[in-house]
């Protein structure tokens, strides 16, 4: 089927569209971005996307161009034109077309691009085995909380991954945990779960909500509070989350095992909560 995307208002094939040159997304990386994962055509957590996103919008002073209704719809529009059922929608705002300039145009209309792709969640196999993590100092700017599309520090941070063989790219700031390239990070150790709070120096992750929802409703032992990097080093689980990866178990650091090499029994456990989490949420019985 043809990919259908949003943009400006319009639905058109993907192929049809184009932002002019000046647009600030283009020339500054000026713009916030969400992406939602989408389970039997039904968004995943879609008021708290949309939260995050007016706190995105809210703190770069870009004007939102809709109300929640109307990011409903249209986020239901593009799921219904793509037709599968397990979608990963992104839609994206820039502050607009404007000559080049540092500051803020006034008055300018918002650019507003929607598109979706199949949700590509982790193969039985990663699940199974866990994957492998390399770890990188984290010189990302100190508004890691905004969701921009200014990546060239994640990008740059994950492709050492990508060049290692590896899933992601977990990173450190003065000693302490903060996130990986695209997904946020949870240990265990001795049946704890940690995770680092959520402040300026990550991604308030969705996923990462998730988790702690379920493992405070699940009674598991959790501590949110600054995690060292000794504290990652010699952990016995570490788990990268984020919408498209769910709940993954990291098995290789820097090339050595972590715990014993496999999926901890508090990841088994997590994973399988989250599963049957999204069943509940999603495909109620009909
Ligand atoms: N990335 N941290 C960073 C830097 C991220 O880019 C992401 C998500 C997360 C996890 O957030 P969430 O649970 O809301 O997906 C944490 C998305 C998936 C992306 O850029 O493709």
């Amino acid at each position: 089927m043809a990919d259908i995307v949003h943009l400006n208002g319009k639905l058109m094939p993907i192929e049809e569209a184009y932002v002019p040159v000046l647009d600030r997304g283009f020339i500054f990386g000026d713009g916030v971005y969400e992406v939602i994962p989408v389970y039997g055509k039904r968004p995943f957590r879609m008021a708290e996307h949309l939260r995050r996103l007016q706190c995105s919008l809210d703190k770069t002073g870009i004007r939102n161009p809709h109300s929640d209704s109307e990011w409903i719809r249209l986020v239901g529009e593009i799921i219904e034109r793509n037709g599968g059922s397990d979608q990963s929608v992104y839609l994206q705002v820039t502050r607009g077309v404007a000559k080049r300039d540092h500051a803020f145009p006034k008055d300018i209309r918002p650019t507003v691009f929607l598109m979706s792709n199949p949700l590509v969640t982790p193969s039985p196999a990663a699940i199974e085995a866990g994957v492998a993590c390399v770890s990188a100092e984290d010189y990302r700017w100190l508004n890691c909380d905004i969701k921009s599309v200014s990546l060239l520090g994640n990008c740059m941070l994950r492709q050492r991954s990508a060049e290692a063989g590896a899933t992601e790219t977990i990173l450190f700031r003065d000693g302490k945990l903060t996130e990986a390239s695209s997904s946020n990070v949870f240990v265990v150790k001795d049946g704890v779960l940690y995770c680092p709070p959520k402040d300026h120096l990550i991604l308030p992750g969705i996923t990462y909500d998730v988790v702690i929802e379920i493992a405070r409703s699940r009674e598991f032992q959790l501590e949110v509070r600054p995690v060292s990097e000794a504290e990652v080093r010699n952990a016995d689980e570490i788990w990268v989350t984020s919408s498209t990866k769910e709940v993954l178990a990291v098995t290789t650091l820097d090339g050595k095992p972590v715990g014993d090499g496999h999926p901890g029994p508090l990841f088994r456990r997590m994973h399988a909560l989250y599963q049957e989490f999204k069943r509940e949420q999603m495909r109620p019985a009909a």
